[in-house]
């Protein structure tokens, strides 16, 4: 590959050739999926304010304190969505949407001042998928029959768990948190420099810890279990016996926190072990708080955001992206008229085939060199046209699988083909 002066932003990839397919892809499948179950389009802008973020993802987390991208604007702090749920939350406000119920998806970049590695990427790619307005824990469990779908359908539902937890209300969160404050510090000269700098600002963030020296601190610590209220036990009782009767399986994981501040009750994890240390391919939760915390009506809401590009990786590595649609027709044209009745023919191809690509040479090339393409192309047929079969009106079309040849009136070339 030659290198030009300029390249790509560290952590920014092209995306190109077999990994642009699989995205198309996937996003088709989670689209189609999503509008089966009534989830409209909802694309706030990928710029926002600085403040939105600090507000909606807490002041104390990674992404706000040391992942965003973020430059000043004529006097104005804007930001490089670093994720997906505060734009759409906050274009829910600005819109009054924040009456009745809404099913909304988006899907797009987001950005974050990671360290790069494969599966973790400065600009990566997300569906963000929430539910406003509806506070019943069933709704949870939506999204994850959601997710459980869309795993069955990409291919990859050996390969991911689901993990999952409950962050209860924020009273209930806020008496444990002052009981876990107390307990790290009691044990302070243990914690690692990571534990101590979060003590303040994020201390359940320290239960997420992957040092294995801070593992036996944190089996010790106080549980947020022992601390729940009635309301957050039932919330939780409700999801998983929901996906019990769904069949879906869980594993509960009492340490699982997530990275962002606006989590209640239930929080959870698709993780797979088949990409390393990036296995998190999905992750939700509620956020009944947020509208409200953001200067909005007090409204429910519950959400996920699905990684693309780590989804990507997983289904490439299990080989479970569909095969390109294969090209119907490759058209041969020898000479200017050739070439304009071959765009005619073609286009009544795709429309006949229901869009199967139809590929026309519009280069002035030899016939050899055309044929080459043809079967580059990996087409069923090679249409061929030249002065004579402009002249009776017919194509000379050639299977190219078996190399068998007939002669085809233009007028019956799309239903014969097709
Ligand atoms: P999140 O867990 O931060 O949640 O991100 C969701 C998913 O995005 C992750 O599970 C992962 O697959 C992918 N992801 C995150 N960072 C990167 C990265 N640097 N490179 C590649 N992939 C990445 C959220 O963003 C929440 N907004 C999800 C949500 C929606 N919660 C409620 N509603």
């Amino acid at each position: 590959m030659s290198k030009t002066a300029f390249q790509s932003i560290r952590g920014m990839r092209d995306l190109l050739g077999e990994d642009a397919r699989g995205f198309e892809y996937l996003k088709s499948v989670v689209r189609n999926v999503l509008q089966s179950y009534g989830y409209q389009a909802f694309h706030p802008p990928i710029l926002e304010s600085t403040s939105l973020f600090s507000r909606a993802v807490g002041e104390g987390t990674d992404v706000v304190e040391k992942e965003m991208f973020t430059f000043d604007d004529f006097g104005d702090s804007l930001t490089m969505r670093p994720e997906g749920t505060a734009g759409m939350v906050r274009a829910a406000i600005d819109n009054g949407m924040t009456f009745g119920t809404h099913k909304l998806w988006t899907e797009g970049p987001m950005f974050r001042r990671e360290k790069p590695q494969k599966g973790r990427y400065r600009q990566f790619h997300q569906f963000s998928v929430e539910t406003l307005g509806i506070s019943e824990p069933e709704a949870d469990v939506e999204h994850i029959l959601i997710c459980a779908e869309l795993w069955q359908k990409l291919g990859i539902s050996d390969a991911v768990k689901l993990k999952i937890n409950t962050l209860a209300t924020p009273e209930v969160r806020e008496t444990y948190r002052n009981a876990l404050v107390e307990y790290l510090q009691t044990h302070y000269d243990s914690l690692d420099d990571d534990s101590k700098r979060r003590l303040d600002k994020n201390p359940l963030r320290i239960l997420d810890s992957k040092n294995p020296q801070m593992a036996e601190l944190i089996a010790n610590a106080p549980k947020l279990n022992d601390f729940l209220d009635d309301i957050s036990i039932q919330h939780f009782q409700r999801v998983l016996a929901c996906l019990d009767m769904a069949g879906v399986e869980y594993e509960i994981e009492p340490t699982l926190v997530r990275g962002l501040d606006y989590y209640t009750h239930t929080v959870y994890e698709w993780v797979t072990d088949k990409l390393g240390s990036q296995g998190t391919i999905c992750g939700g939760g509620r956020y009944d708080g947020l509208a409200e915390h953001m200067g909005g009506k007090e409204t429910a809401g519950v959400g996920f955001g699905l990684g693309i590009d780590r989804t990507l990786l997983l289904m490439q590595e299990l080989g479970t992206v569909a095969d390109a649609q294969q090209v119907l027709a490759y058209f041969i044209v020898m000479g200017e008229s050739a070439k304009r009745q071959g765009l005619i023919l073609a286009q009544q191809l795709r429309q006949e085939s229901n869009g199967k690509p139809v590929l026309v040479h519009l280069q002035d090339s030899k016939m050899k060199v055309q044929i080459k393409k043809a079967d580059q192309s990996g087409a069923k047929y090679a249409v061929i046209i030249g002065d004579e079969e402009l002249e009776n009106k017919t194509a000379s079309v050639k299977e190219l699988a078996t190399g068998e040849q007939k002669m085809i009136n233009f007028s019956e070339l799309a239903s014969l083909l097709c």
